[in-house]
């Protein structure tokens, strides 16, 4: 039994954002203080985080004290050994913002949101950051007639395409990530799902610069699996960062702590990170961002971040035990999980070959797949009965 105390090597990540959620929801005011970066960053390499990440405005929210904030900053950085991993533009708090940054309507906000970006992609440059998140929360719509959708996905095309054009000609060593979202805080988002998001990156002009970076509740507030989504990115070679949390189902983003909610989708979820079936994984940082519940006070704040890691490093133990059971390997056989591997069609052989062959349908229909059997044994495993 291991103590599933976290260390560097297990990259864990937080956003400032997170750990130094005030708790303001759209009911209610700030339950607790702002929380200094660099007390984040102390508390966060203590309880055995790797790195952090940021959003302009969490790390330096007064310009007229950025030398000084960004001094203190990297000293805390340079004395816990934290890195900066991904750091990401606020492009939804100002009012500036309420018909979104890159697809406003507005040229004039557009052109400022770009700015922004830029601005913050030089810090992130500079701070060490190899990932920069995309997410759009406000790039959407309430209303049918008020988005002209396909040319919001030019205007969102052509910022892409200048990022990736500046990222290349600075000679920085970062890669983009969108990150899908279907709702909330619009009433539609655009790049809504996995799916979408990837569909659109196909089309910019140096779609290798940009991936994803899925996050658990947004893929389920749609009703989707978060795994099958991440092993889908992984497939097209596009799961350039992850956003791990909880969420109960299809309702608004509830940003629990990893394995809340969803848990039987948590381990999937490690499963398919960890490289399912002999699969490659993933081995970025495992990035949590989630929002520790109003309910806590300071203490309850960093139970739920020991909480999210804990939860990663026993899951990961979950899988590897379920993986290395002999009775799973039975019944994987007998599930023919492995036989999905093999091409279709032989090598060498002709389609003449395939349907010449007889079949007999009623014979194959007979076989049952034993699925429910290898099911339960995972449920014994994550149970802790196994
Ligand atoms: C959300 C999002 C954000 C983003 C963050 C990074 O639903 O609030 O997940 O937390 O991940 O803004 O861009
Ligand atoms: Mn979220
Ligand atoms: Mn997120």
């Amino acid at each position: 039994m291991t103590s599933y105390t976290p260390s560097r090597d297990d990259k864990f990540s937080f956003g400032l954002w997170t750990v130094g959620w005030e708790g303001v929801d759209v009911f209610g005011t700030a339950v607790r203080p702002a929380m200094d970066p660099v007390h984040a960053v102390e508390k966060l390499a203590e309880l055995g985080a790797a790195a952090i990440s940021f959003h302009d405005d969490d790390l330096v929210p007064d310009d007229s004290t950025r030398t000084q904030t960004l001094e203190r900053f990297s000293k805390a950085l340079a004395e816990t050994g934290i890195v900066v991993e991904m750091a990401t533009t606020n492009l939804f708090s100002h009012p500036v913002f309420k018909d979104g940054g890159l697809t406003a309507n507005d040229r004039q906000v557009r052109r400022y949101a770009l700015a922004k970006i830029l601005r913050n992609v030089d810090l992130a440059a500079e701070l060490g950051a190899s990932t920069y998140v995309l997410w759009g929360g406000r790039e959407g719509a309430e209303s049918g007639g008020s988005k002209d959708v396909r040319a919001a996905l030019d205007r969102y095309k052509e910022s892409m395409d200048i990022l990736c054009a500046y990222v290349r000609e600075q000679g920085y060593n970062i890669r983009f990530a969108l990150e899908p979202k279907p709702n909330e805080p619009r009433g539609d988002i655009l790049l809504p799902s996995i799916g979408h998001a990837i569909a659109f990156i196909n089309d910019l002009a140096d779609p290798e610069l940009v991936g994803i970076n899925p996050e658990v509740g947004h893929e389920q507030m749609a009703g989707l699996n978060y795994a099958h989504g991440i092993a889908q990115a992984l497939w097209h070679g596009k799961l350039y960062h992850i956003d791990l949390n909880g969420q109960h189902g299809p309702r608004f983003d509830q940003d629990l702590r990893f394995g809340a909610g969803n848990l039987r989708e948590a381990f999937w979820t490690v499963d398919v990170l960890q490289g399912a079936e002999g699969q490659p994984g993933y081995d970025g940082y495992v990035h949590f961002d989630y929002k520790p519940p109003r309910t806590e006070d300071e203490e309850g704040v960093w139970e739920t971040a020991r909480g999210c890691m804990r939860n990663y490093l026993i899951l990961r133990e979950k899988v590897a035990a379920f993986r290395a059971d002999p009775e799973v390997t039975e019944a994987l056989a007998a599930a023919r999980v492995a036989e999905l591997s093999e091409p279709t069609l032989a090598e060498g052989e002709s389609l003449a070959d395939l349907r010449a062959q007889s079949y007999d349908p009623n014979a194959l229909a007979e076989r049952g797949l034993g699925f429910e059997k290898l099911d339960q044994l995972a449920m014994e495993h994550l149970l802790g009965v196994r």
